[in-house]
């Protein structure tokens, strides 16, 4: 696959001083959804800015599709869409409206076939003369997403498309961005959701304190996630791991009372049974088990502390 954005060194420093990006390296791919996860604050708002050419750049540079997004603004952001975290909507204009004005903005020619078609896909169609105040709040929503697609964009990027909506509502989005991705439409995705990420995206990159932790294709990194833990209570205070044990990577806690072995289950064997007779033979006796699951939220924070 080949980059349709390229972000190099990017640092952002806003007027207050304050560094909101720190040297970030990212390729996003043609056709690909990517998530970006990470805390508040963290600078997903600023990248996807950035990108798209309405925060300014302090240092480094962006393409897309090889041109700058400086140097060749009107260019480059011709080919995005925009939905922004916040709702941003004319409450008195009617949805048919709304998104015509969003394309003329962009110099495009008036197309009311690819309007209609595309707020059928949005499951908007029936609504496209109603007022935007008269719409449910999941509605608003995509008609921001109808308005960031109403000029043919290749790249759609939504901050946060899914924050506030109900489970149901939230299915459906992921179909539309499925959907999307299915047209060819290349999708930058943040989000507060850590299933959100799992359900549709290719990659995942999580960013903390303008930091890029990693990006890393979503199978490979569910399959590093899925650690479970188990917690071994022990008779006697161990001062240390032992010599046979180290293999497995224990961690003692509790002051020497118990340790934690992980483990992933995805692999075939947990190495569960060849631990405890390992402790057997040297000696070791438990008190105690038990095993812990260990969530994907509590992992992310994993990441992000560590
Ligand atoms: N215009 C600005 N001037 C100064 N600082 C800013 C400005 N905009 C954002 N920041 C700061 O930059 C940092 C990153 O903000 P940003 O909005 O990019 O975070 P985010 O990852 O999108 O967070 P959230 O998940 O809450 O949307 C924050 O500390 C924020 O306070
Ligand atoms: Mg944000």
């Amino acid at each position: 696959m080949s980059a349709i954005i390229s972000v190099k060194n990017l640092v952002k420093v806003y007027d207050n001083k304050f560094t909101a990006v720190k040297n970030l390296n990212l390729e996003i791919n043609k056709g690909e959804i990517i998530a970006l996860l990470g805390p508040n604050g963290a600078g997903k708002t600023t990248l996807i800015s950035t990108i798209c050419g309405l925060a300014s750049i302090t240092s480094g540079s962006i393409t897309i599709n090889n041109m700058d997004v400086i140097k060749d603004y009107r260019k480059t952001r011709e080919i995005v869409g925009l939905v922004p975290q916040e709702l941003a909507l004319e409450p008195f204009e009617k949805v048919i409206n709304a998104i015509r004005f969003s394309r003329r903005l962009f110099g495009k020619k008036d197309d009311d076939v690819y309007l209609e078609k595309l707020l059928g896909k949005l499951q908007l169609y029936e609504k496209k003369n109603n007022i935007i105040k008269s719409l449910s709040g999941g509605m608003k929503r995509r008609v921001m997403i109808a308005k960031a697609l109403s000029h043919n964009p290749q790249i759609l990027f939504l901050d946060e498309p899914t924050a506030g909506v109900d489970v149901e509502l939230r299915k459906d989005m992921w179909n539309i961005i499925k959907e999307l991705k299915a047209d060819g439409v290349t999708i930058i995705l943040t989000t507060h959701y850590i299933e959100e990420a799992e359900m549709i995206a290719d990659r995942i990159g999580i960013i903390n304190k303008g930091e890029l932790l990693l990006v890393e294709e979503k199978s490979k990194l569910i399959k590093r996630m899925s650690v479970k833990t188990l917690k071994v209570k022990l008779k006697k205070t161990l001062k240390q791991i032992p010599k046979k044990l180290k293999q497995y990577n224990l961690k003692l806690i509790d002051n020497g009372n118990s340790f934690h072995y992980f483990y992933n289950t995805s692999n075939e064997k947990t190495g569960i049974t060849s631990l405890l007779s390992d402790m057997n033979e040297i000696g070791i006796s438990l008190f105690d088990i038990q095993t812990e699951e260990t969530s994907l939220e509590e992992i992310f924070v994993k990441i992000i502390k560590d």
